[in-house]
């Protein structure tokens, strides 16, 4: 084979293995962080006889928050960061609950699938392709919905009882992106956002001040 033709085939295999990357694999049983130690963003694992059962347990999703009422809606999400028994394992989850009408605004986790389970109650639950496709139905309790990674997703409670899901991702940390908190309350000039909208000051400024982080 050619230096050339071997350059190609080792890009193209990099590329395929780039394709199917997600968390990368651990080289240990588990990795408890050993938070006194930081290195930067890095933490060392503890010390496996440090090591308890309490650290692979998780109990801050036991029960919503609080009751929630009309249009509310709470999520839990339970990255690496809040329970350190999933580090370095890929995978995290989050609990959201739904009162009557309650909304889950687009958004979209960039390094994760997720898998959304109905524990309870009736949801309007879809996703948009990069083809602006939509994907969408009301699931009821039991039946699970998959958002591919990185693609636009939605819900909204549309029963007249409180709605709970459990979303689960392929990675430890799957970050989150809501579409109107990154677009309207990220700082964009305004003048950028009025053009590509459509909108007037006034209604811009509306907008701002609802998804704004201020
Ligand atoms: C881990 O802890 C055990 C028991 O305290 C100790 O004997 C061992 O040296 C420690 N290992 C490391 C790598 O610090």
């Amino acid at each position: 084979m050619s230096p050339q033709r071997a350059i190609v085939l080792v890009v193209f295999v990099l590329c395929y293995y780039g394709a199917l990357a997600s968390d990368p694999d651990p080289v240990q049983d588990f990795c408890i962080p050993n938070t006194e130690v930081v290195q930067s963003n890095f933490h060392q694992c503890k010390n496996s006889s440090a090591v308890t059962v309490d650290d692979f347990i998780f109990t801050g999703i036991k029960n919503p928050g609080k009751k929630l009422g009309k249009n509310e809606f709470l999520a839990v999400p339970v990255s690496s960061s809040v329970f350190p028994g999933l580090n370095t394992l890929g995978v995290s989850f989050v609990r959201a609950d739904f009162g009557p009408g309650g909304v889950n605004v687009p958004h979209f986790h960039p390094r994760a699938t997720e898998t959304a389970f109905v524990i309870e109650g009736k949801i309007y639950s879809g996703f948009v392709d990069t083809t602006n496709r939509i994907f969408a139905k009301v699931i009821e309790k039991g039946e699970v919905m998959v958002f591919p990674r990185g693609l636009v997703h939605f819900q909204m409670n549309v029963g007249d009882s409180p709605a709970t899901i459990l979303g689960s991702f392929d990675s430890q940390n799957p970050g989150l992106m809501k579409i109107p908190n990154a677009v309207f309350g990220s700082d964009i000039q305004e003048e950028l956002l009025e053009k590509a909208f459509g909108l007037s000051s006034k209604e811009l400024g509306k907008l701002r001040k609802k998804f704004g982080t201020s």
